[in-house]
């Protein structure tokens, strides 16, 4: 399993500490969401943020673009340090060249999925992709409820990956707590992004723990 804390959701005057505080807390990796105002409604930062960060922390770089144009964010964001660029396949025809781009690039590739967004788009990228991220909020904003009409996509994702014998990670970020990230692992979620739930509390460190154990106890759990 790996728990990626998001940094969204720290304190935005201190992305230094923020970054260490992650780094220390028993993360596996860091999740930074990348916000444009035009393909989500919000802004975040950009990829000054994730280089002056990078030095800190061994943690990998999880880059979650939610950008109309990631085609011009690609080199920088690579550049900047992030280990794994994910894009959105609500970009259409453009998704299989960026998909190229970011592995000649020499990063994984994640391919994102929106709430009102059906998973059959996601199944012609499949074979080339190394996570797939189901969104469990519309995106825009930390803090936002989890939407549980999302939990089967992650069936679904996890029927694919054992029909077609591929290893693509499954991740699922919005919302997610001790709680909802028990349901999401029990339909067969292995990547669990964090904001609120960790960034948002000061014994991050805890969090992470109970998290995992959430996790893993669910993992364990019968199937129902
Ligand atoms: C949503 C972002 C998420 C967000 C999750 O737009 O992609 O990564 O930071 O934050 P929480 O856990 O607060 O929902
Ligand atoms: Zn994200």
């Amino acid at each position: 399993m790996i728990i990626a804390p998001s940094l969204l959701a720290a304190d935005h005057a201190r992305f230094g500490r923020e970054t260490v505080r992650a780094s220390r807390s028993g993360a596996d990796w860091l999740h930074l969401d990348i916000m444009d105002g035009h393909f989500v409604p919000n802004i975040s930062f950009g990829p000054e943020v994730v280089r002056a960060v990078r030095p800190l922390t061994k943690l990998f770089f999880d880059v979650h673009l939610m950008c109309s144009r990631p085609q011009i964010l690609l080199e920088p964001f690579g550049q900047a340090g992030a280990d794994e660029i994910i894009i959105h396949v609500e970009l259409g025809e453009q998704v299989p060249a960026l998909v190229w781009k970011i592995k000649s690039l020499g990063k994984k590739v994640g391919l994102a999925v929106n709430p009102p967004t059906p998973l059959s788009l996601a199944l012609p990228h499949l074979e080339k992709i190394d996570l797939l991220l189901v969104m469990t909020v519309n995106p825009g904003f930390g803090g936002q409820p989890f939407i549980h009409e999302c939990l089967p996509k992650i069936q679904q994702a996890a029927a694919w990956r054992r029909e077609k014998n591929l290893s693509y990670r499954i991740s699922v970020d919005g919302g997610v707590s001790f709680q909802t990230a028990a349901e999401c692992a029990r339909a067969g979620a292995d990547t669990f992004v964090s904001g609120t739930t960790l960034f948002g509390r000061p014994g991050m460190k805890a969090a992470v723990k109970k998290m995992r154990r959430s996790v893993h106890d669910a993992s364990a759990a019968p199937p129902r």
